[in-house]
């Protein structure tokens, strides 16, 4: 039976809900402890982010990253459609006593109930559950109109890999009883940034030592992973990809065709 995005969307939604208060232990079950700061340690060094910055949090979730990135900045703007996930995030923000974040509870697929501005922006696994590529681009396209001139955003999923390949893994997951999920190419990610106006685009790796779940040397290994997350050819042997897109200072002047340099 082929399911409909919005069935697909619906069970998505509901787990979140349902699962929640676990999320947070959920994600360390299945990454490993030591993952977030891979996660966050890219995310900071392809950002960079300064007292100056307003940064969006696009499907933010329990704001696992979002309180970390809301001591570097001036406001985080983090969103998600989840009501449960934002609570959680709301106590952590209270628990690290964090007064710089603005939460807003909304579908990015819909039309939004605030205008979103900022100067930098992440999403962290988002795209990937988004069952449409009209949805996944309309998103993207969000994010390019929330930003000022010159500013930079960083799409962080999970890659359909050589080794996803080489195992005949589908290209895609969509049943009724599991979360509706979409690995990307780096080459297919770098094209739908572009499609929306995003001049400069390109990709690295994170989790290149994905397989260690840097059980030993913990933190040296997170850092090493950072490292080589930009050599060439990274996002084809890592557990994820970033993709980063700078958006033009000039937005009258239209993005040159860019060479794939990375991965
Ligand atoms: C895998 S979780 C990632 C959460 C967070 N970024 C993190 O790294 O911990 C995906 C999140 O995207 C949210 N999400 C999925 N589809 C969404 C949509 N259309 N609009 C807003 N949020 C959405 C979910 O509610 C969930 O919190």
């Amino acid at each position: 039976m082929t399911l409909t995005e919005e069935q697909l969307s619906a069970f998505e939604r509901a787990l979140r809900e349902k699962r929640a208060l676990q999320y947070d232990s959920d994600y360390e079950s299945l990454h490993g402890p030591w993952f977030l700061e891979v996660e966050f340690d890219l995310l900071k060094k392809l950002l960079n982010p300064t007292k100056g910055d307003i940064i969006l949090d696009l499907g933010c979730g329990t704001g696992r990253l979002t309180t970390r990135f809301a001591a570097l900045c001036r406001r985080v703007v983090a969103v998600d459609r989840s009501k449960g996930s934002l609570e959680v995030l709301r106590d952590r923000a209270s628990g690290t006593g964090t007064s710089n974040i603005d939460i807003v509870l909304a579908d990015l697929t819909q039309s939004l109930p605030v205008q979103l501005a900022a100067t930098k922006a992440f999403s962290v696994q988002l795209l990937q559950h988004i069952p449409s590529a009209e949805g996944r681009r309309d998103v993207i396209r969000r994010v390019y109109g929330a930003l000022a001139p010159g500013g930079a955003a960083v799409f962080l999923d999970e890659v359909h890999a050589l080794s996803r390949q080489l195992r005949s893994k589908p290209r895609e997951v969509a049943r009724k009883d599991s979360l509706y999920f979409h690995p990307f190419t780096p080459q297919e990610i770098r094209k739908e940034l572009r499609s929306v106006g995003f001049g400069s685009v390109w990709t690295v790796g994170c989790g290149v030592l994905y397989w260690t779940k840097y059980r030993i040397l913990s933190r040296a290994l997170t850092r090493v992973d950072v490292l080589l997350s930009s050599l060439p050819g990274m996002p084809w042997i890592s557990k994820f990809v970033a993709t980063i897109g700078i958006k033009s200072p000039n937005e009258d002047v239209l993005p040159s065709p860019q060479t794939d340099a990375w991965g």
